[in-house]
């Protein structure tokens, strides 16, 4: 699949992973771009910085259904037709389960699970009418493995891969190809806590994730041999990985403790 001239809706493209995207889909010669964020002076900087594109700017939270409902709406209005979609944003709120906020529990499944589904199901019928349409949903490495203290990131990251596999099969017959990404830890602003660690760069990612997309991989798994090893060990003998996990229980409670970008 070539970017050259397709029309592209992302969902948090003002910063980190999806902004790196942004500028990846400019490069590959991408001009109709529509993204959904709720920060309107962000939006509006995307228009000074990539002075050659013409932006959509959704203006809005991906939680609220009717946001969703207008960026299809909007898309269908001025484009007729949608070529990628690209389920990016996303939120996260870690620690021991008993002690999450009740609100930050239903937030995490509305941004980063319930509105890749609608969001999804509202463009379905502008993907058909696409000569080649592809969809990327960006997971995490968290959405393989089911670590402590982030259960309700991981469930919905989780969630998004299992979406991932049914909807490439269910929309096979319509030539929609369909890729999940799974980034690790990567240097954005929801990672602002664990600055200085190792990480991979968001332009990395982008990079990398928008290549499966062009490719048709069906999944670009991030994190090197040492993360597929670990996929294998979690799949074939989850005793031995809840042993490895256990080894260091106490700094894994630490670490995960005010992990929240909301
Ligand atoms: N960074 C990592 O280590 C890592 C690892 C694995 C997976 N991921 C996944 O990669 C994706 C991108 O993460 P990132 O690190 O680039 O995050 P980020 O730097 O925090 O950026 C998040 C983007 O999503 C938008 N967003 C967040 N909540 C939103 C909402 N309710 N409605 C509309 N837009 C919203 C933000 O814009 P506004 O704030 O203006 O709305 C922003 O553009 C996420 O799905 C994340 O779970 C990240």
């Amino acid at each position: 699949m070539q970017l050259e001239g397709k029309n592209v809706l992302i969902t948090g493209g003002t910063r980190g992973i999806g902004k790196c995207m942004i500028q990846e889909l400019v490069k590959g010669g991408v001009s109709n771009i529509a993204v959904i964020a709720r920060d309107k002076k962000k939006l509006k900087e995307l228009s000074l910085e990539f002075e050659g594109v013409k932006f959509l700017r959704i203006a809005g939270d991906v939680a609220d259904i009717e946001v969703l409902r207008e960026a299809a709406a909007r898309i269908e209005d001025k484009w007729g037709h949608l070529d990628l979609l690209i389920n990016n944003a996303g939120i996260v709120s870690a620690g021991p389960l008993e002690d999450l906020q009740d609100e930050d529990l239903y937030d995490q499944v509305a941004v980063n699970l319930t509105a890749v589904l609608l969001l999804t199901k509202y463009c379905i019928p502008l993907l058909k009418s696409s000569e080649e349409a592809g969809i990327l949903n960006i997971s995490s490495g968290l959405g393989l493995l089911g670590m402590p203290f982030y259960a309700v990131y991981g469930s919905t990251k989780a969630a998004v891969r299992q979406f991932s596999d049914s909807m490439r099969r269910e929309l096979a017959p319509f030539n929609i190809a369909v890729t999940c990404s799974f980034p690790t830890a990567t240097d954005t602003d929801m990672m602002q806590k664990f600055k200085g660690r190792e990480m991979d760069s968001p332009e990395y990612v982008a990079k990398r994730s928008l290549e499966g997309l062009m490719n048709k991989e069906l999944q670009v798994i991030f994190g090197g041999e040492e993360r597929i090893k670990e996929n294998v060990m979690n799949f074939e003998s989850p005793e031995e990985f809840d042993k490895k996990v256990a080894e260091n229980y106490e700094d894994r409670k630490q670490s995960s403790m005010n992990h929240k970008a909301i």
